[in-house]
């Protein structure tokens, strides 16, 4: 199949795209490169022996979508990742994050509307549920109150698709909540590459373990939990990127617009995570416990059965490997995709 990928440079589409090469689909990618950077679909084709098709391209821009799109006339579906992610700078510029996520979005469909492309899978998130009732999370469980606009924009999204396939049947729509992503393609040539100070747990731990950055500030240790640091659903970035074939082959029988979890099942704790980092690279990670952060939940774990059921999808890789794979590719890479990296 022919497969057009928004965000395929960014770290959850490398990996993603380089799955999709492997198991004989074309692949175009859409990317801006407001997030990433030409050097990562590089490596996607070394490591996949295949090329893709780029166009650094912005959704916000419908001409330029709408030109792709009339250059990829056996197009089958879209996996869309590009969006804006980082929470904070959501909440101190909410207009950049619903122009860019939302415009985006309709962008894009309308580009395929036009075209007949009517298959597409969408990165949602987890952050959907707010704080829930109880864990695991189901994918029944009610929408939670969304924290920031970040987490907003996923919300809205997921509402726009859902009329889009009530008013149009001919729409096959997989929405799949992300738990929290982590690790590096087992190559260490792809992975992780924030921009500045990174703000999510893995990627911290990483930069300290290679020296770029001094401590880890652990967010609480007064949470309802084992330890007291907040718990989350780790899952490994190959495994996501594989449950993206599976929803693909999901949409071929024409399920209408379903919803699923994309995670683990397994909680682990933030204080356990910089244990097995620390096992997995033999580098000690200093850290100090601060106060909450806020906005931050005690814990946050899914129930993937459904996926388990209908996508035909589990989470193959633990904790253990998250963090070797990370160690490989940050220690390989400890500048990132950046020439200078020494
Ligand atoms: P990322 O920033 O690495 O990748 C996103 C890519 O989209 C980047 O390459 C960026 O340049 C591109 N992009 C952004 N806006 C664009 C636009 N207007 N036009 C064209 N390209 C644009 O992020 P990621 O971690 O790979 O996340 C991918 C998707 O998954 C995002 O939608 C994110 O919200 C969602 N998600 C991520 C996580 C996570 O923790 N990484 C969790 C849940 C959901
Ligand atoms: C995990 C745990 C922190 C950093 C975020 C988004 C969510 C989703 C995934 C996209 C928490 C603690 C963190 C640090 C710490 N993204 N922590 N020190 O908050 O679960 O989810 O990323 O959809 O929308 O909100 O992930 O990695 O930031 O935090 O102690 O320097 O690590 O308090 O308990 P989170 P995270």
């Amino acid at each position: 199949m022919h497969i057009i990928v928004t965000g395929g440079a960014g770290y959850i589409g490398t990996h993603t795209c380089l799955e999709l090469l492997q198991s004989g689909h074309a692949v175009t990618v859409i990317d801006n490169l407001s997030n990433s950077c030409q050097e990562a679909l590089r490596r996607v084709e070394r490591l996949a022996g295949r090329s893709l098709r780029f166009f650094p391209a912005d959704l916000t821009d419908p001409a330029a979508v709408d030109d792709i799109f009339r250059q990829s006339r056996d197009a089958a579906a879209v996996i869309h990742f590009a969006g804006l992610k980082a929470v904070g700078e959501s909440a101190v510029k909410p207009l950049l994050y619903y122009h860019n996520n939302l415009t985006g979005t309709i962008n894009l469909c309308q580009a395929m509307q036009r075209h007949g492309v009517k298959n597409l899978v969408f990165s949602s998130s987890a952050t959907v549920y707010g704080d829930p009732a109880s864990v695991p999370i189901r994918e029944d469980f009610p929408l939670g109150t969304c924290t920031n606009p970040y987490a907003r924009t996923k919300a809205m999204i997921e509402d726009i698709l859902r009329d889009l396939h009530r008013a149009d049947a001919a729409w096959n729509i997989a929405l799949l909540r992300y738990f929290n992503p982590v690790g590096a393609h087992e190559s260490g040539e792809i992975g992780e590459d924030p921009n500045g100070i990174p703000n999510n747990l893995m990627p911290y731990i990483a930069q300290v373990a290679v020296g770029r950055l001094p401590q880890l500030a652990v967010f609480g240790n007064d949470y309802p939990t084992a330890d007291g640091t907040g718990v989350r659903d780790f899952i490994h970035v190959v495994d996501l990127a594989v449950g993206h074939l599976r929803a693909l082959e999901k949409l071929a029988q024409q399920p209408g617009v379903a919803a699923y979890n994309l995670g683990t099942g397994h909680g682990c704790s933030v204080l356990e995570l910089i244990a097995a980092f620390e096992k997995a690279s033999g580098r000690k990670i200093p850290y100090r416990i601060t106060p909450r952060r806020p906005g931050d939940i005690a814990c946050c774990y899914a129930d993937p059965s459904l996926a388990q059921r209908e996508l035909r999808w589990k989470a193959e890789r633990d904790v253990a490997a998250m963090c070797a794979d990370t160690w490989n590719w940050q220690s390989k890479n400890p500048n990132g995709y950046r020439s200078d990296a020494g």
